[in-house]
């Protein structure tokens, strides 16, 4: 096992009745808010009214940025920016998904400094200080209540890409799993898909050593294949929602990677896929893990997926790890099936002249000659995984 450090700052108030602590919470570091948040399910579903409550109550100013799409935009974060400047906000609380608080981060990042916001993604300008952030979480699947990352997509450019900074991490996350009742069961399914990925990622690497770590991951993923499926056909579960909520937060949160040799692959392959047809984050990798995982399969990594079989899937030892492990993809893929995610790209509208350009921007995006993963996979490989995933 590597070196590592885990320090995770972000104060959680998870369960039923704690948001009325939120505007102490807040106080903490201002009265005048900047809150973010997206198409308007937060309204109707009572959520807005009882933060804003809570803001009022609590004598805190506040300014709105709404309107967040799915797979955030530039120009909201710019939107948000000038607000923040404008008003000079001492504190951003982002209530919504992952898309909400993604571009609550950057906004605070960016608005201290005269920057331009698309810069920090790319990693050209140094982040110095940021105006404080915090959210109520409505969604669970990112993690991002939890970590420091942050995936924006540049509308002018056609990139989706992800930064992080220890300075965009959210001081605190209310998490009431019954916030979550109303997700419905296509952005559950995505959301129990992009837990699982999260986990994956940092899973599957070779003599690592991390035997805790990996042990950690078998579990949050065994949550997920036996609470996702209770959440879609019985969204008012609270044990469902609330296992689901707490097991994204920490397949994310470098529980499970600290001390691993991890690089993640699906993600960026994904993120060409969210950027050309705007497709839910979640299914475009519950599509793409099988495959990637089979294309990876070999005799060096049959021990390790054979090892997510067993332990995941509960499939029984046969003589031949190689096929174990296949068995393990196989229900893998089923599963996504059987929480209603489409098993094809083409089923996206993606043809095969989309995925040459796909597997080339995927490559460039990530400033390397290939991605060291589980397996080294350069620009041909992604082709070929897009290839037998359409
Ligand atoms: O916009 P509203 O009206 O709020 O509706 C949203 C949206 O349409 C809806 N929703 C959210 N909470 C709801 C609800 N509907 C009913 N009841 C509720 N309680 O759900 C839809 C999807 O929301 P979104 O925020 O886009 O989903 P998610 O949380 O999955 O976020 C996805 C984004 O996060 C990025 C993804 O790439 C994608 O852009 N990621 C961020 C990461 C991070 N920061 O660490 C890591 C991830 O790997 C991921 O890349
Ligand atoms: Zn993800």
């Amino acid at each position: 096992m590597r070196d590592f450090i885990f320090n995770i700052s972000t104060r959680i108030f998870f369960g039923k009745n704690q948001i009325i602590k939120l505007g102490d919470e807040i106080k903490k570091y201002g009265n005048k808010v900047l809150l973010v948040y997206g198409g308007g399910s937060i309204k109707k579903i009572g959520i807005y009214d009882k933060v804003t409550k809570q803001l009022k109550e609590n004598n805190i100013e506040y300014y709105e940025l709404s309107g967040i799409v799915p797979n955030p935009r530039l120009d909201k974060v710019k939107e948000g920016v000038k607000l923040a400047r404008k008003e000079k906000v001492e504190f951003i609380l982002a209530v919504g998904g992952g898309s909400v608080i993604d571009t609550a981060k950057l906004i605070a990042v960016s608005s201290l400094s005269d920057v331009d916001p698309w810069n920090i993604v790319l990693g050209k300008e140094k982040i110095q200080k940021a105006i404080p952030l915090g959210s109520v979480l409505t969604l669970s699947a990112t993690g991002s209540e939890m970590d420091n990352d942050s995936v924006i997509t540049n509308e002018e450019t056609g990139q989706k890409l992800g930064w992080a900074s220890e300075y965009a991490r959210p001081k605190f996350a209310f998490m009431n799993p019954e916030y979550t009742y109303t997700v419905n069961s296509y952005h559950t399914a995505a959301g129990t898909a992009d837990i699982m990925s999260h986990t994956m990622e940092n899973y599957f690497s070779l003599n690592d050593g991390a035997f805790f770590q990996n042990r950690e991951a078998e579990g949050i993923l065994k949550t997920c294949l036996h609470y996702g499926p209770i959440a879609i056909s019985d969204p008012e579960n609270y044990e469902a929602r609330a296992n689901l909520m707490w097991a994204g937060s920490w397949a994310i949160n470098g529980l499970v990677s600290g001390g691993k040799d991890v690089e993640w692959s699906v993600h960026p392959m994904e993120h060409e896929l969210s950027a050309q047809k705007n497709i839910t984050h979640g299914v475009g990798l519950a599509i793409l893990t099988p495959h990637r995982l089979k294309y990876c399969l070999n005799k060096d990594t049959a021990h390790k997926i054979a090892d997510f079989a067993y332990n995941v899937f509960d499939i029984e030892k046969s003589k031949s790890i190689i096929l174990d492990a296949d068995r393990g993809i196989e229900a893998l893929k089923n599963f996504f099936i059987q929480i209603g995610i489409r098993e094809s790209l083409s089923s996206f509208g993606f043809q095969v002249s989309d995925l040459e350009k796909m597997a080339e921007n995927c490559i460039k995006n990530t400033n390397k000659e290939c991605i060291r993963g589980f397996i080294d996979l350069y620009e041909e490989d992604i082709l070929n995984i897009y290839k037998s995933a359409l």
